[in-house]
């Protein structure tokens, strides 16, 4: 698929399958996810340009590599996206964060706002959006929207599950955005759920249902 990467790495694989498991705590859940976060930044990160600095180790001065441009940036879409947001602030302290708070309508699976706050300046940094789940891939396309509105112009999409209708919609929709995810699933259900998935993100990471 064009523009899409599967992260196949098998301790990606192996913590998305406890998470899928319908008796996996809450309390393991959050932290599976937490988990997995760091090595889907890692792989979502992998290309970024370096440039070198001038440095001096104990023994001699070398130049040595450095991340090259401005923060980036993390746009979590709530509430989910907090938890694969997490992990990637553990692998990069320093990265800037936005949040976008969008639900979608149980009946209509339309997005809804409800809170947008990101850094003045996303138009000279890479944003990451993230959000574990892209099914109808409503919510993400209106949140990539809003940020390309607020000037993002470098902006990658990074999930846990996709379905293929999602991806097929998200990428017509913003073509010039890449998609990240651990595993494209079969397809979605009457009620806009991904089967076979793993049900509800925030409710599962949060209990509350
Ligand atoms: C979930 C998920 C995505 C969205 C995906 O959020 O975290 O944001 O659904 O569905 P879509 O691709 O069909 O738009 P939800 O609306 O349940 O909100 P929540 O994170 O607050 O639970
Ligand atoms: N949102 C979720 O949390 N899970 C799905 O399967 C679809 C949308």
């Amino acid at each position: 698929m064009n523009g899409v990467t599967v992260i196949d790495h098998p301790l990606v694989q192996h913590k998305l399958t406890i998470m899928r498991k319908k008796e996996t705590s809450t309390a393991s859940f959050r932290r599976l996810l937490r988990e997995i976060s760091t090595l889907l930044c890692y792989e979502v990160t992998r290309d970024l340009e370096l440039t070198t600095m001038r440095i001096e180790t104990p023994l001699e001065p070398m130049d040595a590599p450095t991340l090259e441009g401005k923060k980036l940036v993390f746009a979590s879409i709530l509430r989910a996206g907090n938890g694969l947001l997490e992990g990637m602030l553990d692998l990069v302290p320093a990265a800037r964060v936005a949040h976008l708070g969008i639900y979608r309508d149980h009946e209509t699976l339309q997005p809804v706002e409800y809170y947008f706050k990101a850094p003045e300046d996303i138009a000279d940094r890479l944003v990451i959006v993230v959000d574990p789940m892209l099914a109808t891939a409503n919510s993400a396309i209106a949140a990539i929207q809003r940020l390309k509105d607020r000037g993002g112009r470098n902006i990658r999409f990074l999930c846990l599950l996709a379905a293929p209708e999602g991806i097929e919609r998200f990428r017509a929709a913003h073509p010039d955005v890449p998609v990240f995810t651990a595993a494209v699933d079969s397809h979605l259900n009457e009620k806009g759920y991904i089967v076979p998935g793993l049900g509800d993100a925030g409710d599962r990471m949060y209990g509350t249902k």
